[in-house]
């Protein structure tokens, strides 16, 4: 039988459960890996252990659904010049393909190691990460492997951008034969980047139809430099998310209300590419289902800290602390498909993976009230103290 740990002291528990709700002088139990009991702390069961967190607000881990962890060098060169008016492009894809084709094994697994253990030290317990940058069939395969070591979901990119050395219609033919038929074992999921200079929509459909042959679920990146067919092409095949959603239509915000695909949005990319924000009081308000997630990549978006998007989120995406604290959780559960049964993440309820982050705070809402200081306290990721 495994053991029982009881959590005592949580002044705030956000358990993002329909009847669970909120809970005030809270007290919540994990055995092994999974939550076995939430309530009132008055009424709460005996336990093998007890950790007293003193009045610290509690919520689910961090669901980070939308990162691209598997990557070598660096572009503060690049992010200098942006910071300075060059625009964003994307075109430093390419660079970052270099430096990960030409390093290790060993280098890139460190390197995710290195960026998972901080996001874990800032809350993270659930991370998807995509190849992407390695755009052949072995580099990819290799990017696939190594994250299937290391995170909870992998996606293959390998649609990322068209390699200098290739013609566009020959490299689609290898991602969607022999790359896809190399990578399946290792991913779940696929994702293309629909966007004018990376692939148009006929393209994304083709290599997306190709994955869900394979039985992958699919992803795409939409409307992240401009309005385009991304959101479209992602609701019309069900896609499971359309991450970025910078400039959205009237009729992308319907589209994304009126189906399951959530939109994943990626504030932190969108202020460090000096693009506007997304429309995210309004996909909220058309009720469409959305997820915060840091994007976190050596070019468009450098950071892994989730707090920085709830922040953000909340300061300038005009969202409530309560809607932005579920977006980077059960919002990101909902894009990776883990939102639900045995062993569900972003939500605190019996069965659901004992995920679990206490606040330096009384309440949730500090994470905005006191923007920029670092509150993680402690973290668990199924059951295990991680901080
Ligand atoms: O999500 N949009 C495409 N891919 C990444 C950018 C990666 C990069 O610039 O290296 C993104 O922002």
């Amino acid at each position: 039988m495994p053991t029982a740990t009881i959590i005592t002291g949580i002044s705030e528990l956000t358990t993002n459960d329909e009847e669970l709700g909120k809970l005030a002088e809270a007290a919540l139990v994990f055995e092994g890996q999974r939550i076995s009991w939430v309530g009132p702390a008055r009424d709460a069961p005996a336990a093998d252990h007890r950790v007293d967190l003193e009045g610290r607000a509690v919520l689910p881990g961090w669901v980070d659904s939308h990162t691209h962890l598997v990557f070598a060098g660096d572009r503060t060169a690049e992010f200098t010049a942006r910071m300075a008016g060059r625009p964003y492009t994307a075109g430093g894809i390419a660079e970052t393909v270099r430096a990960t084709r030409a390093a290790t094994d060993a280098e890139l697994a460190a390197n995710l190691r290195a960026h998972l253990a901080e996001a874990v030290a800032q809350g993270t317990t659930c991370v998807e990460t995509k190849t992407g940058y390695g755009l052949t069939v072995e580099d990819e395969l290799r990017a696939a492997r190594i994250a299937a070591t290391e995170v909870d979901e992998v996606t293959c990119l390998g649609a990322h951008l068209v390699p200098p050395e290739r013609a566009a219609e020959d490299y689609l033919d290898t991602v969607r034969g022999p790359m896809l038929d190399a990578v399946t074992p290792h991913v779940s999921w696929c994702d293309v980047f629909c966007e004018r200079g990376a692939f148009d929509a006929e393209q994304s459909r083709r290599v997306l139809l190709a994955a869900r042959e394979r039985g992958l679920g699919l992803r795409v990146h939409g409307n992240q430099l401009e309005r385009g067919p991304g959101v479209e092409l992602a609701v019309e095949l069900g896609a499971a998310s359309v991450d970025h959603c910078t400039h959205l239509g009237a009729a992308d915000i319907a589209a994304l209300a009126d189906s399951d695909t959530v939109a994943t949005l990626l504030p932190a990319c969108d202020l460090s590419t000096r693009q506007p924000l997304p429309p995210a009081r309004e996909l909220l308000d058309a009720g469409a289902t959305v997820a915060l997630a840091s994007n976190c990549n050596p070019g468009s978006s450098y950071t892994s800290s989730m707090a920085f998007c709830v922040t953000t989120a909340v300061l300038q995406l005009r969202m409530t602390v309560d809607e932005a604290v579920r977006a980077a959780t059960r919002g990101g559960a909902a894009a990776l498909g883990r939102d639900g049964g045995d062993g569900a993440v972003g939500v605190l309820r019996p069965g659901a993976r004992a995920d679990v982050q206490a606040l330096d705070a009384p309440s949730a809402a500090w994470l905005a009230y006191r923007p920029g200081v670092p509150l993680t306290h402690r973290v668990w990721r199924a059951g295990r103290p991680v901080r």
